[in-house]
């Protein structure tokens, strides 16, 4: 379906981990976005797979309609259903596109698999300003970090990936060594802004290309913690605020390092970041600088738009629609990609 269309509506599911959403955008705008994040997995420091899928089985009927709702519309005005195909939790990821190809079905409209990576970085085309092509995205959740060079709205290349942990998992492992709770990052980030960011020395890592490594910053901090623990077992209790605020520093150190790097040899001025850990006010405010620093012009988009949400997927969507890029209901969810 080429022709234009003056009135595409679309509804978009997302169920890759523990956040259960749903949103309906018409032509590019949101209507409604709505998020259900599983409470269930912080008791166990991390996301019990078959608890989250569980999870997405009661509440996707739920925030589907509120969704729906909110938007002020029924399903009868839906022109496509969108789902997340991965990369994700499998067993997540097939209630989100089981309950999406159900709909397909029913409302006989078309189906739409969206790959939530290129979602993420398709959250910068629901903001006011947007970046203009090519334009370098880092990606940076708790399943990804990524320096990814964009040249169409869909149109994307990775060149650069963590060949370890993701920068979230990096602050939230960090976290739970200090008997922080999970997720750990937004709590890393409030207590570093108390505490001194060059107090402690942990490395930064610096890997072929672009890539990058968060494996030796918690093997480092681990074995910090013990020694001093050995001399002071009330060390980490006393000194919380310049541990988070020396690991931030490093993480953050760490991303910027190769951004900067990518951004000089591709000739590239037009900076942006996306995922959770785009939240970090360290990240954010360096950000800035880099780009006052390097004539960037610099590009987050807003918070409900950064961690996992529908929206991003319904605005991917939406130019799939356009290109009449479809899914057929025998497309099988990927658990994995690049991370
Ligand atoms: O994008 P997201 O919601 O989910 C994934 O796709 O993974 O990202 C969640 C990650 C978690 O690791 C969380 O700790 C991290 O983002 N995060 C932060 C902050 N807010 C969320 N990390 C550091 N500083 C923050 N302020
Ligand atoms: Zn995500």
């Amino acid at each position: 379906m080429t022709q234009k269309q003056d009135t595409i509506t679309l509804l978009a599911i997302e169920s890759s981990c523990d956040d259960t959403a749903a949103a309906v955008i018409r032509n590019r705008k949101i209507l409604a976005n709505i998020v259900s994040s599983q409470e269930i997995h912080k008791q166990y420091g991390g996301v019990i797979p078959e608890l989250a899928g569980r999870a997405h089985q009661q509440n996707i009927l739920r925030v589907t309609g509120t969704a729906l709702e909110k938007a002020g519309i029924t399903l009868g005005d839906i022109d496509g259903i969108a789902y997340t195909k991965g990369p994700g939790l499998m067993g997540s990821l097939l209630v989100g596109s089981q309950f999406a190809k159900g709909l397909s079905m029913a409302l006989d409209k078309p189906l739409i698999g969206i790959d939530h990576l290129q979602a993420h970085v398709a959250a910068h085309y629901l903001g006011d300003k947007q970046p203009s092509f090519p334009f370098l995205n880092l990606l940076v959740s708790g399943g990804h970090t990524q320096i990814i060079k964009v040249t169409a709205p869909l149109e994307m290349e990775i060149i650069g990936s963590t060949t370890d942990d993701a920068a979230g998992e990096a602050f939230d492992k960090s976290a739970k060594m200090l008997g922080l709770p999970y997720p750990g990052g937004p709590l890393v980030d409030k207590y570093a802004e108390e505490g001194d960011p060059l107090a402690f020395t942990f490395p930064v890592a610096r890997m072929n290309g672009y890539d990058f490594s968060f494996s030796g910053l918690k093997t480092s901090l681990l074995y910090f913690l013990q020694k001093q623990v050995r001399i002071d077992p009330d060390f980490i209790k006393k000194r919380m605020n310049d541990i988070c605020a020396s690991m931030r520093f490093t993480i953050v150190k760490t991303l910027l390092n190769n951004l900067e790097r990518a951004a000089r040899d591709h000739g590239i001025k037009e900076i942006g970041i996306a995922g959770g850990v785009s939240a970090n006010r360290l990240l954010r405010s360096e950000l800035r600088r880099l780009g006052m620093e390097n004539n960037w012009n610099t590009y987050i988009p807003a918070f409900e738009y950064c961690t996992d949400n529908a929206a991003m997927i319904a605005i991917a969507a939406h130019y799939e629609y356009e290109a009449g890029h479809f899914s057929s209901l025998s497309e099988v969810p990927f658990a994995r990609g690049n991370h």
